[in-house]
């Protein structure tokens, strides 16, 4: 089999699992407000649990009823909360998967100054960069509490049939991992930050009290950081100094991650600036000191990768985070050895972005299913249909797939000779797009659907085809913005742009040349997505680009954590980014723009490049009016979007035929 090592099954303590693929803790902020398993969460899990990874490790489980993590993250801190877990627990133990929750104290990571308006606590007074709130320092009372808190909230995690707990000290954040950490314990007395005995004191005293509470057999995993990768934050040499010590009070199993948590959590949700297993030395490291077993997460998403990792002896369980909630059906793939039908994370951070923006519980861009699992049902429609799909970008192709997925007959119509729309530049710009285009391209393949290219469908040619119904995807009305000076020929402006992208494409597939003409020093005027990933792709190329843009922010629509990793990719590439700028015009030199001082400033320019956006288009969707019995516009059509608006509505409306 190609996947043996990753299929075998392994213990923890004497938990058995079935195979070493692990589902990592996820907070999805899918909690009831008393901080019990939702309906919603149980359906998530549940889809998870279907496919049967080796284990699920559960999202962080506050001990403490005054500090929750999130609005709606989960609790194990009172007696009343342990029915809702069993009804979680039961629900995955249903498919014969292990399931531990993460035992947690938020610590100064808590939300308690806004939902209860009290302080936060730490081992040391500390500004938390997620809330930006500041915790106090506990005191000796407060430790022997929160000691406590952590026992009985590993008992309840038992008594709701839990099969062992992970104990989250990574990060150093929340409470045990801030005790740990130096950045972050400055404490002088006997659990003092700057001696290696004084940190580890904290996580001692509580694994002694769940163990005194639990007894010897309940499993125990460790979460912790092997390395923080901060100045002064705890390197590899203090883990595996630490983990024997733990071993020997009774911990069953390491889970290894890296680095702190910051403000965009960088280091722990980590984008493609990170390589595919960057925690990996640390586990090897840790694997080298002790004889329980060591799993270890951080962009393991290939199945090849993970199970050379297994294979190989350099980490005993592989956890996997994002890939889960990207496609819950990874582990019979895998089992299956059909990994070319994976739905690929895209490291888009996507599902971050989407719990800070909507307050809904975290989703995901390539998968609209997540978190909608009771919506959205793998099962045949009432009624076989015949559809048809205008449009093969990203909103097009998910129509197809959603549609065909649901037995319906589909054919899909595109008037360009390739697939993907505007979507092929954001692949060539971003390399997790083309996985998930790759994807959508070989899934409408498999599942038969009907592809025209080069084929324009009007009306008339709409009505012959006879469909129960039209899903139209063609993309928005391009519009940009009108500029003194633009009609000078070392401006690409309008629907050029367009073409510019296309030939961007091209250069980078087949290294055509491009036929427009872009000089060494360029001005992007216009900060949207398009333009960010146009000046990120130029730079790349070793233009010296500016970026200008008149909001306040870049890379809109996209959540801060997407920004975070825009920003650092323009720095890397090299360009000069400007908000809150006024344009007044384009000279042959150069930029115009109004600064902060009272002078106008002339930003010098070979190439000026103004970037427009996609704007809903009705008149184009009235053409088709009455063309079926059912309608549908999907994607850009209706308004400027990310591929996160795309795939979203294309599952609406597959689901509404
Ligand atoms: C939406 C989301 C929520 C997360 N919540 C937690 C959490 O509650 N506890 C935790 O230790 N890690 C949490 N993580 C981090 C993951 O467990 C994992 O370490 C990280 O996503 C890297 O693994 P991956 O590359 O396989 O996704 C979260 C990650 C995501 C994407
Ligand atoms: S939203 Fe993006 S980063 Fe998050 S799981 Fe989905 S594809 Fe991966």
């Amino acid at each position: 089999m190609p996947f043996d090592a990753l299929l075998k099954p392994i213990r923890i303590g004497r938990m058995e699992l079935a195979n070493r693929i692990a589902m990592a803790p996820m907070t999805v902020d899918y909690g009831n407000d008393d901080e019990t398993p939702s309906e919603r969460q149980i359906a998530y899990y549940s889809e998870r649990a279907k496919w049967k990874p080796g284990l699920i490790s559960l999202e962080v489980c506050s001990v403490d009823p005054e500090h929750r993590y999130q609005l709606h993250s989960l609790g194990l801190h009172s007696d009343f909360q342990i029915d809702g877990h069993r009804k979680l627990v039961d629900s995955i133990h249903a498919h014969g998967v292990k399931v531990q929750p993460q035992i947690s104290h938020p610590g100064p990571e808590s939300i308690a100054p806004f939902v209860r308006q009290i302080q936060p606590l730490g081992p040391s007074v500390i500004r938390t960069e997620t809330t930006q709130q500041a915790c106090r320092e506990m005191t000796m009372e407060d430790i022997e509490r929160v000691i406590e808190m952590y026992g009985d909230g590993a008992l309840r995690a038992r008594e709701a049939g839990y099969d062992g707990i992970e104990l989250h000290a990574a990060h150093s954040y929340m409470m045990l991992g801030s005790f740990l950490s130096p950045l972050r314990n400055f404490r002088t007395d006997v659990y003092a930050g700057k001696k290696f005995e004084g940190r580890a004191k904290f996580m001692l005293d509580v694994l002694a009290n769940i163990r005194s509470k639990v007894g010897e057999a309940f499993p125990i995993t460790v979460r912790i950081s092997g390395f923080e990768r901060q100045p002064g934050g705890r390197e590899i040499d203090d883990s595996q100094r630490l983990a024997p010590l733990l071993v020997d009070a009774g911990v069953d199993c390491f889970h290894v991650s890296g680095g702190v948590g910051d403000g965009n959590i960088t280091q722990i949700i980590t984008g493609p600036d990170y390589q595919p297993g960057y925690n990996l030395s640390s586990a090897r490291s840790i694997r080298q000191v002790v004889d329980v077993p060591v799993m270890v997460v951080g962009q393991n998403m290939d199945p090849n990768f993970a199970e050379r990792m297994v294979q190989e002896g350099e980490a005993d369980i592989v956890a996997m985070g994002r890939a889960f909630l990207a496609d819950p059906e990874l582990p019979r793939k895998i089992r299956d050895d059909q990994t070319d039908e994976i739905i690929p994370c895209t490291l888009c951070q996507g599902c971050v972005d989407i719990m800070q923006t909507e307050f809904n519980g975290a989703g995901c861009v390539v998968n609209p299913r997540a978190g909608k699992e009771r919506e959205y049902p793998i099962e045949p429609a009432s009624e076989a249909k015949k559809v048809v799909v205008v449009g093969g970008g990203p909103g097009g192709l998910a129509s197809a797939i959603y549609a065909a997925e649901r037995g319906h007959s589909v054919t899909l119509f595109e008037r360009e000779k390739q697939l993907g729309g505007r979507f092929r530049f954001a692949s060539t710009v971003f390399p997790g797009n083309q996985k998930h285009l790759d994807w959508l391209l070989k899934t409408i393949e498999r599942l038969g659907v009907e592809v025209c290219t080069e084929q324009e469908v009007d009306r008339a040619a709409l009505e012959q085809l006879r469909p129960d119904a039209v899903i139209l995807a063609a993309g928005g009305r391009y519009e940009w913005p009108e500029l003194e000076g633009d009609a000078l020929p070392h401006v690409v402006t309008g629907l050029s742009v367009m073409d510019l992208l296309d030939q961007l494409c091209d250069q980078a597939a087949n290294e055509t040349p491009l036929s427009l003409d872009v000089g060494e020093k360029v001005v992007v005027i216009g900060g949207n997505l398009i333009g960010v990933e146009l000046s990120e792709h130029l730079g790349r190329l070793g233009k010296r680009v500016s970026l200008l843009e008149t909001g306040r922010r870049f890379a809109m629509p996209a959540g801060k954590k997407r920004r975070g990793d825009h920003a650092s990719r323009l720095d890397a590439a090299g360009v000069s980014v400007n908000t809150g700028v006024e344009v007044k015009g384009i000279l042959p030199e150069g930029v115009v723009i109004a600064g902060s001082t009272p002078d106008d400033r002339i930003i010098e320019a070979d190439t000026v490049i103004v970037v427009g956006q996609p704007v809903a288009d009705p008149a184009w969707v009235e053409r088709f009016e009455g063309a079926a019995q059912q309608i549908y516009s999907v994607g850009d059509l209706g308004g400027f979007g990310l591929s996160l608006k795309s795939v979203r509505d294309a599952i609406e409306v597959a689901y509404s035929i």
